[in-house]
């Protein structure tokens, strides 16, 4: 018989219902703009997301490494100046490591509430949350989180720390970044805080070799695109023939991510057909990069103060502490 003390608590899901998103509309859309582009979200099938899992370990990408580095370095801190009792709020659902050794470090942490736009990935990540963190509320939101949605309501929790880990908010363009900030911010309440990652701008030759590793493991993930839209909307890219490009961009401060076509070919998806000249390139996606003083301005023009910044002795990667204004 087991004693209630020692019971798993069952995740508590709640569905907002986003609205699911056509993969084939957003593809025909996409390769009939000029220039042509892909969504990023369609990175992270099972194929993607195995490969992306490779790039956090190999040694010319530093992000997830330092980031993790100065969580090690600083999560007595951070966890300080938190406080006791926070409900941690994860935008999206990584591996679960960042959250658990964030939990692990908080005094009293009362919830740990996913909020994911795709439903399997939610449960995988709440099921295993129930199972690290038997006593804690464990609370999966399925919704968009680029868009303002309503938290319920969670028992005896006395601050919101939203947690945005890994440089995600990079993927964003500034305009969109500061959208999400003022999600955050909103989910956050007036009492709540941000703790977010941000890689920073440094030397180009650092930037590119981090999206262009010598294994050609980035590569294989940008052109893991192409081979899902084979495979699930039937369409005949011949992945051999587009090479994977990241170039930094210093004036917009990104990296710029590519597949360029190696020659003149048509390709064909359902009764669409798009046609590549050499050299043609389609935009799959960007990382902004920003000065802690820059990233600082946008947070503050979505009503978030910099309460702390982390970086690591490099100043290669920084950690914000984020709240909300009260003026
Ligand atoms: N947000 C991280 C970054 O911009 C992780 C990431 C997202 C990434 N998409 C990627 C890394 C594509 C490499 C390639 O770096």
């Amino acid at each position: 018989m087991k004693t209630a003390r020692g019971r798993q608590r069952e995740p508590r899901l709640i569905d907002l219902h986003p609205p699911h998103a056509d993969m084939r509309a957003d593809v025909l859309a996409g390769l009939a703009m000029m220039p042509k582009q892909l969504s990023p979200t369609y990175f992270y099938d099972e194929e993607g997301s195995t490969i992306f899992e490779e790039i956090t370990r190999l040694d010319e990408y530093y992000l997830t490494r330092t980031e993790a580095e100065i969580m090690r370095d600083h999560l007595p801190e951070m966890a300080e100046r938190i406080g006791p009792g926070a409900a941690v709020i994860e935008f999206g659902s990584g591996t679960g490591a960042k959250i658990q050794q964030l939990l692990g470090f908080l005094s009293q942490p009362v919830a740990a509430v996913t909020v994911e736009i795709s439903r399997a990935h939610l449960e995988t990540a709440a099921y295993r949350q129930a199972l690290r963190f038997p006593h804690l509320e464990i609370i999966a939101v399925c919704a968009d989180f680029t868009r303002p949605f309503q938290l319920p309501d969670i028992n005896g929790a006395r601050r919101n720390l939203v947690f945005f880990p890994g440089s995600t908010i990079g993927n964003f363009t500034p305009e969109h970044a500061g959208q999400l900030l003022g999600v955050m911010r909103s989910v956050a309440g007036s009492a709540g805080a941000v703790l977010i990652g941000v890689d920073l701008v440094k030397d180009t030759a650092s930037l590119e070799a981090a999206y262009n590793d010598r294994k050609g493991v980035t590569a294989t993930f940008n052109l893991n695109l192409l081979q899902r839209i084979n495979r699930e909307l039937g369409a005949n890219f011949d992945t051999s023939a587009f090479r994977h490009q990241a170039i930094y961009n210093r004036t917009a401060q990104r990296i710029e991510m590519y597949l360029v076509s190696q020659s003149h070919q048509s390709v064909r998806l359902g009764d669409a057909s798009f046609d590549f000249s050499p050299g043609e390139r389609i935009l799959t996606e960007y990382s902004h990069k920003y000065e802690v003083e820059g990233f600082s301005a946008l947070a503050s023009s979505a009503g978030l103060q910099t309460a702390q910044v982390w970086t690591d002795a490099g100043d290669r990667f920084a950690v914000f502490l984020l709240e909300p204004d009260t003026g």
